[in-house]
């Protein structure tokens, strides 16, 4: 899919000489682009750091960790704005920390995602000096220069780097922070599969040993499976999802492990009960290969007598391309927004 906006700072990152910044927040698995020494990346998705190291880039995968970055010692910030407003203004508040005076910020992003309202939040807190300028009917590009002396009141960033109780029901209170999916609420798609779970676990021929909760964001699933008194491996592609997750597990505690992993690649032996809330949007992109790619997973980690349960949005097609991969799918429950899907190796 066409990242016009992204397109945009192609050639700053290329032709990048001062010390630069690129923070990488956005759909490129499939972008080639020759790696330049004075850039540093800072990505927060493990799929595209695995693909931004295999070119030689300089990339570091975390939260959006700046905290070993001097304030006032960086020349250039690259950034095409992320999906959540939280994590544009940490992004900008942190640019203005280490920005030396007459470094700059250039931003991009579509008029859809707010990119104007970026634009002039950054342009206050950099005191003005922007230069702004409309690539396309909806895309913008702007350069703001950071001024000498102190900076002004940060954008709300929603206290970004703190994790602290986000949700609750009345079983657990779920911690969580900026950055991970859904991070301040609980999933209705989650919450319906796990008012289902014994419709699955009855369909078993012995109880499971094994659980996989498979794109875990901070664990909801996890914590809830965890009464089933198994080992719980939780894994999920986003630095936020596996720090908040982690945190979940310590504090109730949950016997198992979280690691982080694009599509449990690395993920060794067999589950007998995989749980899965796939993702259907990866950045701005609506990617139908992930819910491919989420299902190969499964197929892959999915014992001989497991069961792998699905909630996904109703017009997900998950059932036609799971057929390829299992012997049995079939819908066990649905309402008028979401469907459990379950998915078998057995005949
Ligand atoms: C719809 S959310 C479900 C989160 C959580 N299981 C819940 O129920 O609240 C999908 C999760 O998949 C994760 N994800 C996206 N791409 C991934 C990938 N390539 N590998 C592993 N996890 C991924 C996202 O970070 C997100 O946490």
């Amino acid at each position: 899919m066409a990242n016009m906006a992204f397109d945009l700072l192609i050639p700053h990152l290329q032709r990048a000489s001062g010390k630069t910044v690129w923070i990488a927040d956005e759909n490129l698995l499939n972008t080639r682009l020759s790696a330049n020494p004075a850039v540093t990346v800072i990505v927060n998705r493990f799929d595209l750091f695995k693909v931004l190291k295999q070119q030689d880039w300089n990339a570091h995968f975390s939260d959006f960790d700046f905290s070993e970055i001097a304030d006032s010692s960086i020349d250039t910030l690259i950034y095409r704005v992320s999906k959540e407003k939280p994590v544009v203004h940490h992004v900008i508040n942190q640019a203005r920390r280490v920005l030396k005076p007459g470094g700059q910020l250039l931003i991009a992003g579509d008029k859809g995602e707010g990119i104007k309202t970026y634009i002039d939040k950054a342009k206050k807190l950099f005191a003005g000096a922007c230069q702004a300028q409309k690539a396309s009917k909806d895309t913008w590009l702007a350069e703001l220069t950071c001024p000498d002396g102190a900076s002004s009141t940060p954008l709300d960033d929603k206290n970004y780097t703190s994790l602290r109780p986000e949700a609750q029901d009345e079983h657990f209170e779920y911690w969580s922070k900026p950055g991970v999916y859904g991070w301040n609420k609980i999933d209705k798609g989650s919450a319906y599969l796990m008012e289902h779970l014994d419709a699955f676990l009855m369909t078993m021929p012995e109880p499971p040993q094994q659980v996989l909760d498979l794109g875990c964001g901070y664990g909801y699933l996890s914590l809830n499976a965890s009464h089933l008194d198994i080992p719980i491996t939780a894994t999920d592609n986003n630095a936020a999802a596996i720090a908040a997750c982690e945190r979940n597990f310590d504090r109730y505690p949950i016997d198992g492990k979280v690691v982080i992993a694009d599509c449990a690649e690395g993920i060794s032996g067999k589950f007998d009960l995989i749980l899965c809330n796939p993702p259907f949007h990866a950045g701005f992109d609506v990617e139908g290969d992930l819910t491919d790619r989420f299902l190969q997973a499964a197929h892959d980690r999915l014992s001989y007598a497991g069961v792998a349960c699905f909630v996904t949005n109703l017009h997900i097609p998950l059932e036609r391309k799971a057929r390829q991969l299992f012997h049995q799918v079939e819908v066990i429950a649905s309402n008028s927004n979401f469907k459990l899907t379950r998915l078998t190796h057995r005949m």
